[in-house]
């Protein structure tokens, strides 16, 4: 099975976790909008990673523009965020809301643990956190504005795992 890593991120959480599949799978990790259309052609298996801003995927365009060509692979999507993987509801509702219907119907998606350090920030970014927190509705969307950093590789197990399953039904 012919398998490609393909990600977009700010602030090297979602690359360090592609950098890890990679690793651990002997995958080629590229960053979105650096691979090429024969890359896309070839694959087998696309695993996808995205992490979130004020509710957006940063893969959103992305997955907008190649739809069409990857939604016959399989495909495996990670979601990089803030938002505690307990919060099952709202991690869902970003998928809901980013991903058409038909996509993301053939995605297995998987939520991981980022990271936050205000003042790496670029300036933009840095008013958008706190106006998007001060404006949060309640509780239930709230945006920390605390420092964390919860990027672990034992947090791929589970995806790690399910690309294993498959590769071994592909064989
Ligand atoms: C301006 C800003 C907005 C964010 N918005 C959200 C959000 O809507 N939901 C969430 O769960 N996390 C949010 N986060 C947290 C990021 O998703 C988290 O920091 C992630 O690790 C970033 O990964 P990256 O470095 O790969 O881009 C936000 C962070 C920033 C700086």
């Amino acid at each position: 099975m012919k398998g490609l890593i393909i990600y977009k991120g700010k602030y090297g959480a979602t690359r360090q976790y592609a950098l890890w599949l990679g690793s651990m799978l002997g995958w080629p990790v590229i960053p979105a909008g650096s691979e090429t259309a024969q890359q896309l052609a070839d694959a087998d298996c696309i695993i996808l990673g995205s992490s979130i801003y004020i509710g957006k995927l940063q893969l959103r365009k992305w997955l907008k523009e190649h739809g069409d060509i990857i939604i016959s692979k399989r495909l495996f999507l990670f979601l990089v965020s803030g938002t505690p993987s307990s919060d099952k509801e709202k991690l869902e509702g970003y998928l809901t809301t980013n991903i058409s219907e038909s996509l993301r119907s053939r995605c297995v998606p998987f939520f991981l643990p980022g990271k936050l350090e205000f003042n790496k920030l670029s300036w933009i970014d840095k008013l958008l956190l706190t106006i998007g927190s001060k404006l949060a509705s309640d509780k239930t969307d709230d945006i920390s504005m605390e420092d964390y950093n919860d990027v672990k590789k034992e947090h791929l197990e589970a995806i790690i795992n399910a690309v294993r399953k498959l590769s071994e039904v592909a064989a």
